[in-house]
């Protein structure tokens, strides 16, 4: 077998709490045949800056190209709170998204029936929600120039962001939401605000244009995304894929967050465009959920959105589906014998550690592995 080089970038926060759970379950594939992982960890955002003064360096950017795929867990805190701007700890995150050109961010929202108790919404509402948020990550108003804070000289100050999106950018990840949808129940809903945006007059027609002439066997639906995000809670399993931009994109996918319980059980993938050489692609897994640095430290971190978010960097980067699907059974079936992090605690059910449900999902997969 290949070794399969991985960068672990714990982060912030709860950040080094839930990838220390994932190291336990790379060094039990390891062992047990399962995986040749080769992994190497260094710093990213507040813990980089108190290191570096800067929230990522240019030797772990390297280090990032060379591996086979990033796998992040959090950034940010208070303690960077009154940080420069561009050394903030978000800004080392985008930075890999960018210089990566991880211009594909998939979410996936999937209520375990389990969890359907511990969602802020009716059973039935979330029972067995399966969702795919695809989100573009390297444009839009996050990367846009300008970008900046101007004194006018008044005592007035102007700020400035700047949502920009060329046509190639919406075709490629229309592309990525459509082949997504083929492989699921085949419907995609575009978001986007062309009622008031020029950016999303655009977004609606390449949309719409890539569709008619690669994808006309997939259903496409379009919704504003104000009204999408009430859809989402109104009645979430009308959808299958969700394409939006970086900033709706942000917005919708903590929505559907907690549709699945808690933000502590999202996982994402962040994909670059595949090399027609090598057919090898860019890739970094995190889950959705920030550093929580409120309970950092104290063993209450949920470590299942990170665990979910390397079964994904095992099926989109390492083509091990079965390794990713015994890996998400594990998960179901830890949850189908009651135990939970306090994050998604209901009456009836067991409360373990951060490590304990690390612990307890290693042994499932071994399990499953026989
Ligand atoms: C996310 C996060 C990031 C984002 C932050 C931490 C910069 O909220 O991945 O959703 O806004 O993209
Ligand atoms: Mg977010």
């Amino acid at each position: 077998m290949a070794t399969q080089k991985l960068l672990l970038l714990p982060g912030d926060g709860i950040g080094p709490e839930v990838m220390a759970e994932v190291s336990r379950l790379i060094d039990w594939m390891n062992q047990n045949g399962l995986g040749n992982f080769e992994t190497e960890t260094d710093l990213v955002g507040g813990s980089c800056y108190d290191a570096h003064q800067q929230a990522i360096t240019d030797a772990t950017m390297d280090k990032a190209k060379a591996a086979d795929a990033v796998i992040l867990a959090a950034v940010g805190g208070p303690k960077w709170d009154k940080v420069p701007f561009e050394a903030r700890p978000e800004a080392g995150l985008l930075r890999l998204r960018k210089d990566l050109g991880l211009f594909a961010n998939l979410r996936p929202a999937i209520c375990y029936p389990a969890l359907a108790e511990a969602s802020s919404l009716k059973r039935e509402v979330v029972d067995g929600l399966d969702i795919m948020i695809v989100r573009e990550l390297t444009g839009g108003v996050y990367f846009g120039e300008p970008k900046t804070i101007t004194d006018l000289g008044n005592g007035q100050k102007r700020a400035i962001d700047t949502q920009v999106y060329d046509t190639y950018e919406i075709e490629r990840i229309g592309r990525v939401a459509f082949e997504m949808a083929r492989k699921r129940r085949n419907k995609v809903t575009s978001m986007e605000k062309r009622n008031v945006m020029k950016t999303g007059i655009l977004w609606n027609e390449v949309v719409t244009r890539v569709h008619a002439a690669e994808f006309k066997d997939v259903t496409l639906e379009h919704q504003l995304a104000d009204s999408g995000g009430m859809q989402l809670v109104r009645w979430p399993k009308q959808f299958d894929v969700i394409v939006t931009d970086n900033l709706f994109g942000d917005v919708l996918s903590d929505i559907a967050a907690m549709l699945t319980g808690s933000l502590g059980m999202l996982p994402s993938a962040s994909l670059g465009e595949t090399d027609p050489k090598t057919k090898k692609r860019k890739a970094m897994y995190e889950p959705v959920h920030g550093s929580a640095p409120d309970i950092a430290g104290k063993g209450l971190a949920n470590p299942i959105a990170m665990i979910a978010s390397f079964a994904m960097a095992l099926r989109y980067s390492f083509d091990m589906g079965k390794e990713a699907d015994m890996i998400e059974q594990a998960i179901a079936a830890v949850l189908d014998k009651g135990l939970r992090t306090a994050d998604i605690k209901s009456e009836g059910t067991r409360v373990v550690n951060t490590q304990q449900m690390g612990e307890a999902i290693v042994a499932e997969v071994a399990a499953l592995a026989g």
